[in-house]
């Protein structure tokens, strides 16, 4: 709808800019403007800036700034026509309808809403009625309980040409209100009578996002074709606009929460009677970005979860290169990959609840799912192979035009390729191929030996004979914990006596330990078995070569702790897969890829 400039300046005259967006950022008065804390970015000191004489708001910091109207779209995720509504409801004006034409349009969207209505009271009186049986078993067998049938106000459209145009007709509503609303068919030939387009269906009543009744989809009892029926676009109703039981959804959640997106009507009412509200279904067509948007209102990261078929699948991909032009901090969309062949209704009949429940809790971000889109089908063995994944991704990221996200994709992409190719490039490999196993052979002993174990021997007895070093490295070695308990007590043993003798040389510390039982312990250090492994921590080097080696091995060993503690978080995912756990296993491989990212700088 187009405003008229007086309208819009009306009010602006009416309403406090200052008043407006001081319920939301906390204003001081400076001079003729206010200052406050951007609320559009983070900081600490105020840059944001309103100026009541001008209309107007602007931030020094991030450059947002606009008028009233831009403040409360930007705030409040409304779209212009919406954020004009709501301000000229507060400022107490009518809103005018400027041409006939617009007036005739409004008048005739009002009457669509009523037949609407009455064609949805129609439908569930006739589910209620004898000639619904048939529906009402179909629903029955299909687990549909009577509170949904009343909730999602279902209905059935009886198996006839005429009814409902019948039915209406006596209301008054004439035939072309109800060609108009999408109830009726008018047939190519003019001559002919239209009838009902609703017919032998049960119907599901299609809300927009205050619940009024906009659209119908019909499913056939049984195996009829086409499955569904749904209502063409009309003056109230345009798909890619709307989803199903909207409604529900945004008045279910509360900040924190999250709406599903799944496929089909049935799989919402599933998920309904299983205790989640908060779900929604596209229309019968893809998900559209302007669908996204609508949930963006409510919900920073809906989360899709389509049909594990290939259709469903694709659906998902779709959707996510399609969203990428359009995100922004804090919107998102992230993905459940229900398995091969399933629905959310089917999954929750088969295997109950828990198991749609544990999915929803380890959804795959978008960056997940974006990242498994372009490996899909590459071998990434080659400089070449891996040039051109690093490029698609790349070619994905700059689609982004919010310049913030597009950023932190850029990085984090870059983050999974140095820690996909580092796993690629892991020695043994090629044996691995060729289905042969080479277990690390010790040089004295037979058997495989522990690296781990080597690293903590090496680490102490360095420090050992060269007690010196404790002032260098003696904080990284006091906040670490060895795994084996006998060298553990021998770390906290040296760090507690160099702590109180600083100036002990190399052979006064040993002679002490061995009084204290570390004698067979510190000669098994002693001994070719670990200390054939390094070229450093005999004594009677070269402090700054030995001090570089154990900062080495040091390194090393905190590497493999965390993917100690990767597996070990790997197996509890498996067991519990709960975000949370997620959530740790991923910040532990960003933490093992920064590490790594850092040492080949
Ligand atoms: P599905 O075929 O997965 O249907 O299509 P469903 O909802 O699981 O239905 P049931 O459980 O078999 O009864 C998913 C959605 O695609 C649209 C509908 O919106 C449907 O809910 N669709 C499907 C159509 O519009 N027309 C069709 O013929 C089929
Ligand atoms: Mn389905």
């Amino acid at each position: 709808m187009a405003f008229s400039p007086r309208f819009l300046e009306d009010i602006k005259n009416r309403i406090s800019l200052v008043e407006i967006i001081g319920r939301t950022v906390r204003l001081i008065k400076k001079g003729r403007e206010f200052h406050g804390l951007c609320p559009f970015h983070q900081e600490k000191t105020p840059s944001f800036t309103v100026n009541e004489d001008k209309a107007f708001f602007h931030c020094f910091g991030c450059g947002e700034h606009g008028s009233i109207f831009d403040f409360i779209m930007k705030t409040r995720n409304l779209s212009f026509p919406e954020a004009v509504e709501q301000l000229a409801n507060e400022a107490n004006i009518e809103i005018p309808t400027t041409t006939p034409e617009e007036l005739r349009k409004q008048k005739r969207s009002r009457g669509i809403h009523e037949v609407m209505e009455l064609a949805t009271i129609y439908y569930e009186n006739i589910l209620k009625s004898p000639l619904g049986e048939k529906a009402n078993q179909y629903l029955k067998q299909r687990g549909i309980i009577d509170k949904s049938v009343k909730e999602f106000r279902l209905g059935f459209a009886p198996n006839n040409r005429n009814q409902l145009r019948i039915e209406l007709s006596k209301k008054g509503i004439s035939d072309t209100l109800m060609i108009d609303a999408g109830l009726l068919i008018q047939p190519e030939n003019a001559g002919s009578p239209p009838y009902d387009r609703f017919r032998g269906r049960i119907i599901f009543p299609i809300g927009d996002k205050r619940g009024k009744i906009i659209a119908f989809g019909g499913r056939a009892l049984g195996d009829g074709e086409p499955k569904y029926l749904n209502s063409p676009e009309t003056p109230i109703f345009t798909k890619g606009h709307n989803l199903y039981s909207l409604d529900r959804a945004s008045n279910s959640i509360s900040k924190a929460d999250k709406i599903i997106v799944v496929e089909g009507y049935t799989d919402v009412i599933s998920l309904y009677q299983a205790g989640y509200k908060n779900c929604v279904a596209p229309l019968g067509t893809a998900l559209t970005e302007s669908q996204v948007r609508l949930l963006w209102r409510w919900t920073s990261e809906p989360i899709l979860c389509f049909d594990g078929d290939t259709a469903g699948q694709r659906a998902a991909g779709r959707a996510a290169t399609n969203i990428l032009p359009h995100l922004k901090p804090e919107k998102s969309l992230s993905f459940v990959l229900l398995p091969e062949g399933e629905d959310p209704d089917n999954l929750i009949k088969t295997q109950g609840v828990n198991a749609i429940r544990s999915l929803i809790n380890v959804a795959e971000p978008l960056s997940e799912i974006l990242w498994r889109i372009s490996k899909k089908g590459y071998r990434l063995e080659t400089p070449e192979d891996r040039a051109g994944f690093d490029k698609r991704l790349r070619e994905m990221a700059l689609l982004i035009e919010d310049k913030t996200v597009q950023k932190y994709y850029l990085n984090s992409f870059k983050q999974r390729l140095w820690e996909e190719f580092a796993r690629s490039k892991k020695p043994g490999q090629y044996y691995k191929k060729a289905g042969i196993s080479l277990p690390i052979k010790n040089s004295t002993t037979s058997g495989t030996i522990d690296v781990n174990l080597i690293q903590q021997a090496i680490l102490i007895i360095t420090l050992i004979n060269y007690p010196m070093l404790v002032e260098k490295i003696g904080e990284q070695l006091a906040a670490t914990e060895f795994n084996s308990s006998e060298l553990d007590k021998l770390r906290q043993e040296v760090l507690k006596t160099l702590a109180s003798n600083p100036t002990l040389n190399h052979e006064e510390l040993k002679a002490y330990l061995n009084k204290n039982g570390f004698l067979n312990l510190l000669g098994t250090l002693s001994s070719g078995q670990f200390l054939n492994h390094t070229s450093f921590a005999q004594p009677g080097g070269n402090i700054d070569l030995v001090h570089r080696g154990w900062g080495q091995t040091f390194r090393l060993f905190q590497r493999n702790q965390l993917l100690d503690e990767i597996k070990k978080v790997e197996k509890e995912l498996a067991e519990n897969p709960t975000r949370e756990i997620f959530d740790l296993l991923i910040a532990l491989k960003e933490t093992i890829i920064k590490k790594e990212d850092a040492e080949f700088i």
